[in-house]
């Protein structure tokens, strides 16, 4: 029998866990990215200190959920829309790239707190506790924290203005395959 399904991915159109990802992974990323803005031109504000205060909280989440969503893309990799050409190779590598730094990012952070003997709880929960030694060598992975977040926003931002030029200039109807109506496989 055939699957009708829209939970999966389909060459004309993402599914509706991609999309659920894809949509909350914005959401995040964006307040996570006003955070660090605040943080770099209004750091004595009251709105820098409400985004701040979900900092690391709404980074190790995205950690979580970059994970999850790449398992999802590895099971989904052959169904998915293909991107083809020279531009469709180098939205590939944007894509990869702003994937591992969905990773790095946090990651490095999570290390560095690690190193530096501080622990690391999610919602009251213990990630991983103070081990009484510090590492400083291992901590100054730490010190790529910051760029790797910038560089991370940088191709954000070229993702989202990418796809607003194929929808809107060029009219190929890109967002389609992200907001438009899902195909069942
Ligand atoms: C995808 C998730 C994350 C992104 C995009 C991100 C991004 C950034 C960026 C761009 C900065 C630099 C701000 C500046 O230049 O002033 C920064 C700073 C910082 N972040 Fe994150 N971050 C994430 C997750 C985390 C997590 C999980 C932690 C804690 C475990 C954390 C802890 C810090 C700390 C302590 C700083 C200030 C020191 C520094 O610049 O390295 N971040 N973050």
């Amino acid at each position: 029998m055939r699957d009708k399904s829209t939970i999966w991915d389909s060459p004309t159109s993402f599914g509706s866990v991609s999309r659920a990802f894809h949509w909350v992974m914005a959401l995040m990323l964006f307040w996570q990215f006003a955070s660090v803005i605040l943080r770099a031109v209004a750091k004595d504000t009251a709105v820098y200190k409400l985004f701040w205060s979900a900092h690391f909280q709404l980074g190790f989440a995205i950690l979580v959920l970059a994970i999850l969503r790449s398992i999802w893309g590895f099971a989904n990799l052959s169904r998915r829309p293909q991107l083809e050409g020279v531009t469709g190779m180098l939205a590939t590598l944007v894509h990869l790239l702003i994937y591992g730094l969905m990773l790095a990012v946090p990651f490095v952070a999570l290390l560095r707190n690690y190193a530096n003997d501080r622990g690391f709880s999610f919602l009251g929960i213990q990630i991983f506790g103070q081990t009484g030694m510090k590492n400083s060598e291992l901590a100054l992975v730490g010190n790529w924290h910051g760029f790797m977040g910038w560089v991370l926003l940088v191709l954000v931002v070229g993702h989202v203005a990418m796809a607003l030029i194929h929808h809107f200039v060029l009219r190929d109807n890109t967002l389609r395959y992200m907001a438009g109506p899902r195909q069942a496989v």
